[in-house]
């Protein structure tokens, strides 16, 4: 048995700001140990080093291409407290600019989306063009400047890194990271699986939808991976299924712990990870209808991994459920240590025939979102998982344990060595197998993001 590192010593845990992240995860791969501890989801301390160290510098999702389909449209986010505006200019290039005015700071644009070939400060008039340029100072010549003004430059500033991969675009505020592609890795693989089922690209379906949960957003990080608690959180909506008349285009059961297919998980490095079933919900007429819409060039091999139900994670904030009955988008906007900021969207192929968008849709509202039957039973876990981690006196928790034993490595999957993966930690087993190795990626890159600019 192994002995618990001790976390006594945390200096988290005395409540000082001194903290040593180091102290808050007990990983020791060689004895089979991996632990989160409690302070790490409700320290406000390390809430802050997460925004400074995790979402203001390292790649962030933004968006898609798709949002912006004409010259001068834009929508705006934040890339953690910051705000940002992404724009595509009168040349159709898209480009990510701070969303602050270079007079005295004001956001210049507040609005969430729309088309301005413009954007003007309401405080004092300063215009900036699409791409961010600066096209007037109000009263520039009575402004009384210094004469180096009118030479400095006043554009709004971009962003230290900004990516579109196929048409996800990603955002860093600062440069060091690596090219977007090394940071989606093998990763990329899944966001293609989702891109090949749309020959014209994917689009948000309108109807935006934004809510808060109070509680830590490495909660959701965990359980978007999470196979073990489907049976148990989400018993009502399974019941439910049950009782409903077959339908071609509709999702049936959920596949039963003793069907044959098989489940497995795969972390890429810096956080990404894919939890999959071998079987989907959709029926065989719908698997059909979804293969006929996919790119025409797709293999056999991405044709089938395609028909598979799959659960994306990019790590920081962008999670893709894709049941193959509908695709969900959800970008994680954490707000405090205990309040998370969901965005979720429902994705498509453009041109999507009306039966199956209609489809779609109706299997998004089915289960996700607060007006959803299964995202309430999670968000209501999360909350009262943040109530108890605040009995301190329990210690840590059991933690990510389950499918911990080692199989061996990538080469040994025949999934892996299928889909050429080499750089993979992976489980394989029955529908039984609700594994929690996949989260150890995400707490390794948030330690390494947390720690390499600082000691500890
Ligand atoms: S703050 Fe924007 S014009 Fe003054
Ligand atoms: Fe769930």
């Amino acid at each position: 048995m192994t002995a618990p590192c001790t976390p006594d010593s945390s200096a988290a845990m005395n409540g000082t700001t001194d903290i040593d992240i180091n102290d808050l995860l007990d990983d020791r791969p060689a004895e089979q140990v991996f632990r989160v501890h409690r302070d790490a989801y409700t320290d406000p301390h390390v809430f802050e080093r997460e925004q400074q160290d995790i979402f203001e510098s390292t790649w962030v999702f933004v968006g898609l291409a798709n949002q912006l389909p004409r010259p001068h449209d834009f929508f705006t986010v934040t890339l953690g407290r910051q705000p940002v505006i992404v724009s595509r200019n009168g040349d159709g290039e898209i480009r990510c600019l701070l969303n602050s005015c270079r007079h005295r700071g004001m956001v210049v644009c507040p609005q969430r989306s729309g088309n301005r070939k413009t954007h003007t400060c309401r405080y004092h008039g300063w215009v900036y063009g699409s791409g961010g340029e600066n096209m007037f100072v109000t009263d520039q010549a009575e402004g009384r400047y210094p004469a180096w003004f009118a030479k400095d430059n006043h554009d709004l500033v971009p962003v230290a890194r900004f990516g579109n991969y196929r048409g996800f675009l990603f955002a860093s505020l600062s440069p060091d990271v690596p090219p977007l592609e090394t940071h989606l890795g093998d990763a990329r693989f899944f966001l293609d699986l989702i891109l090949d089922q749309a020959p014209q690209g994917l689009e948000y379906v309108p109807g935006d939808i934004r809510y808060t949960f109070n509680a830590n957003w490495k909660l959701q990080i965990e359980n978007s991976l999470d196979m073990y608690h489907f049976a148990s959180t989400h018993a009502s909506y399974v019941e439910l299924l049950a009782r409903r008349k077959p339908d071609a285009f509709a999702g049936g059961m959920p596949p039963s712990p003793a069907d044959a297919a098989e489940q497995g998980t795969f972390s890429f490095g810096r956080g990404h990870a894919v939890m999959w079933r071998g079987k989907s919900r959709a029926s065989p007429e719908l698997l059909a209808r979804r293969r006929a819409g996919y790119v025409a060039d797709i293999s056999e091999l991405r044709a089938k991994w395609a028909g598979s139900a799959r659960n994306v994670t990019i790590f920081p904030n962008l999670q893709i459920v894709d049941n193959v009955t509908s695709v969900m988008l959800r970008v994680l906007h954490p707000l405090a240590v205990d309040k998370t900021e969901m965005h979720t969207h429902c994705l498509a192929p453009v041109g999507e025939d009306a039966d199956l968008r209609a489809a779609r849709i109706r299997d998004y509202e089915d289960f996700f979102n607060p007006s959803g039957l299964a995202t309430p039973d999670d968000n209501v876990i999360y909350e009262h998982s943040q109530a108890g981690f605040k009995a301190m006196a329990a210690g840590w928790t059991a933690g990510h344990l389950r499918g911990i034993n080692p199989e061996g490595a990538p080469a040994a999957n025949k999934y892996a060595q299928e889909l050429g993966l080499t750089n993979a930690d992976w489980s394989l087993g029955s529908r039984a197998l609700g594994d929690e190795t996949c989260f150890h990626d995400a707490y390794r890159e948030w330690r390494r993001l947390l720690t390499q600019h600082r000691p500890g």
